[in-house]
């Protein structure tokens, strides 16, 4: 076996904070297995493309000869598993990728990796670990006084995207369970940073803000996120990785809940105080209340004693420096909202990976 770690959704959002964070902590060869789906984007990772530790495959978690193919081509000690259909209004419209990527795929990596870890022996076997990242909209909604999501929370999920990951969830349980494979499981809360598709509320709510578009708030806004900044997600997984206890689950949260409406308040402050020369001043007059989406849970919350406790891992950011930082991330990187918002990050990625479908560091395969 070598050092190696074999990374699925690298290209996404936590998948690409989390490469870029492996590398920065001197972390060893890493393999991104990635489809690039409208949500994968390779500018996401220009810092460490030419890192000769990193490799790229663009492929599909579901091709099951390919998976295999990568176990026994790179040998590695471990697998982060990244790679889903992640947003929930997207499921709403379209579920069906959400049960191909979510729950087929995770079958088929659970499956390379049962076959690969079958052949392994001594310390190779005993460190081998699967590490399967999930989320907390599994535990489906709370009630304003309810205590925050623990591990032992019963399942509830309520759109189809949360149902998705509840169901890979329960494969990773069930191939440790009855294979003995050595899986890991995290659930976390909202997650926000640099590199996040602005589909998503922050990203979404600062590009529109920008441009002096309306700020489209669901419902009556009081629903209530716990919010997670990415670099601190990403180390959460590392130290899961290193020291997180076969066949246990370890929910990763930030402490902190907010209403929808005090982020985007927040925001629009914010961005009075950093663009002081904007014609959208004050950004606020953008909000605009809207339809609400269907099924929306009410309030997501994350107890986090477990993974402080077993494994002495905790956020490094509070609400307050993690959104300052983000918002001036995406202020300082106004081109790559525009790659991303003008589908340019697409037309990018056909020129630069036009005829290859493997790309390693520094060349084709
Ligand atoms: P994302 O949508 O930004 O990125 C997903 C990545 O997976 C993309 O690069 C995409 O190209 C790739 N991908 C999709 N389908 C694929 C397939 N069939 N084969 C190979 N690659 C494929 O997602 P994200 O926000 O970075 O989320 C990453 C993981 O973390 C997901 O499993 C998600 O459920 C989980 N999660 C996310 C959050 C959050 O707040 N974003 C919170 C909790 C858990
Ligand atoms: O809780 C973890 C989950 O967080 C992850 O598993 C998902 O992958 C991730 O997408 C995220 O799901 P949410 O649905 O909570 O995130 P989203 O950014 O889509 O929405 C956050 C909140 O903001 C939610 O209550 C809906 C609301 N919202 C969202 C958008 C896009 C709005 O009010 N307006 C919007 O335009």
């Amino acid at each position: 076996m070598t050092d190696c770690i074999l990374v699925t959704g690298g290209a996404g959002f936590i998948g690409s904070n989390f490469v870029i964070e492996w590398f920065a902590q001197g972390g060893g060869p890493l393999v991104n297995l990635d489809k690039l789906t409208y949500a994968g984007n390779l500018e996401n990772l220009a810092s460490i493309e030419s890192n000769p530790a990193y490799t790229f495959v663009r492929g599909d978690i579901c091709d099951a000869e390919l998976v295999g193919r990568l176990f026994e081509e790179h040998h590695p000690r471990a697998i982060v598993h990244f790679a889903a259909e992640s947003h929930v209004d997207r499921s709403i419209l379209g579920p069906e990728a959400f049960l191909k990527t979510n729950i087929d795929g995770t079958f088929t990596l659970l499956q390379a990796a049962r076959a690969y870890y079958g052949t392994l022996q001594g310390e190779d076997k005993s460190r081998f670990r699967f590490l399967h990242v999930s989320t907390d909209e599994v535990y489906g909604t709370l009630g304003p006084d309810d205590p925050a999501f623990h591990e032992e929370t019963p399942y509830s999920p309520n759109s189809p995207y949360a149902a998705s990951k509840a169901s890979s969830d329960h494969l990773v349980r069930a191939w440790v369970h009855t294979y003995g494979l050595p899986a890991v499981i995290t659930n976390c809360s909202n997650n926000y940073g640099p590199f996040q598709f602005p589909e998503k509320l922050i990203p979404l709510m600062i590009s529109n803000a920008l441009q002096g578009k309306p700020l489209p708030v669901y419902g009556d806004g009081q629903q209530i996120r716990d919010w997670l900044y990415v670099r601190d997600h990403c180390r959460a997984i590392m130290t899961v990785l290193e020291k997180g206890t076969i066949g246990e689950c370890y929910n990763v949260g930030g402490n902190n809940q907010r209403a929808n409406i005090d982020v985007v308040n927040a925001l629009c402050s914010l961005l009075d105080e950093l663009v002081p020369d904007s014609a959208n001043r004050p950004h606020a007059q953008l909000i605009t209340y809207v339809k609400d989406r269907p099924g929306h849970d009410r309030r997501y919350a994350i107890d986090a004693r477990k993974i402080q406790r077993e494994l002495n891992w905790f956020p490094e950011e509070s609400f307050e420096t993690g959104f300052r930082k983000t918002v001036e991330w995406y202020l300082a990187n106004a081109e790559w909202v525009e790659h991303v918002t003008s589908g340019a990050y697409q037309q990018w990625m056909t020129s630069n990976y036009s005829d290859r479908t493997t790309v390693a560091a520094g060349g084709a395969r």
